[in-house]
């Protein structure tokens, strides 16, 4: 497991699979603005992303369940995805469970992301794209130290709209692992 301050980021397990569909995949609008594909429901025992326990024939996309530190509570799913080997990149993913959000627990799962991806895998480069109202996500992002590189205009349909999305990137020699307002120490388990 990877550890953040706050957060563990582990592999899914079969148990994690309702609770992530129940409260993230069934509430339509939080999956709409969060997702570039179309809601769509999913049957209990259905294959869906979420529900994706060990994903060995997609390299380019490493799934986490995010769980509390303290006791293992399953907090959200994180992602690593769309990942480039040869440039060195990948965009980061991430979903909290509705009572798990505004606490500062985001902030930590992409710190933790940022980590695995530079530190883990090697990578030079991880973006993030967001729709420009998110300001949760786009403070966990800044707080890392991702800074917004443009706006993708009426990029994303979204419950009868277009809306623009915020691109923000952060290159690895610009990490610093303590940018944020706390020190932390990460350890494999
Ligand atoms: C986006 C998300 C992962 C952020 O995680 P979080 O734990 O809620 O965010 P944090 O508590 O770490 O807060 C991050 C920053 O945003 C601010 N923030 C949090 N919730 C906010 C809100 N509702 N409105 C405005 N600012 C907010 C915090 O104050 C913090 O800023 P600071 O560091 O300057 O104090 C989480 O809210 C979530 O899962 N949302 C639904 C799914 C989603 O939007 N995923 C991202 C798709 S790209």
């Amino acid at each position: 497991m990877l550890r953040g301050s706050k957060v563990g980021l582990r592999a899914r397990h079969e148990d994690d699979i309702p609770v992530l569909q129940a409260e993230l995949h069934n509430d339509v609008v939080n999956y709409s603005r969060s997702d570039d594909q179309p809601w769509r429901p999913v049957a209990p025992g259905a294959k869906d992303s979420q529900s994706v326990v060990d994903d060995d024939k997609n390299q380019a996309h490493v799934r986490f369940s995010v769980v509390e530190l303290d006791g293992g509570a399953l907090l959200g799913f994180a992602n690593l995805w769309g990942i480039d080997n040869h440039n060195r990149s990948a965009h980061i993913g991430l979903g909290l469970l509705p009572s798990c959000r505004g606490k500062g627990y985001g902030t930590d799962v992409v710190a933790v992301l940022c980590h695995y991806g530079f530190v883990v895998r090697g990578l030079h480069r991880l973006q993030v794209e967001t729709l420009s109202d998110n300001a949760a996500m786009l403070g966990a992002a800044e707080r890392n130290g991702f800074v917004r590189e443009g706006v993708l205009r009426s990029s994303a349909w979204v419950m009868g709209e277009f809306m623009d999305e915020v691109l923000l990137g952060l290159l690895v020699q610009d990490w610093k692992p303590d940018s944020k307002p706390r020190s932390k120490q990460y350890s494999k388990g």
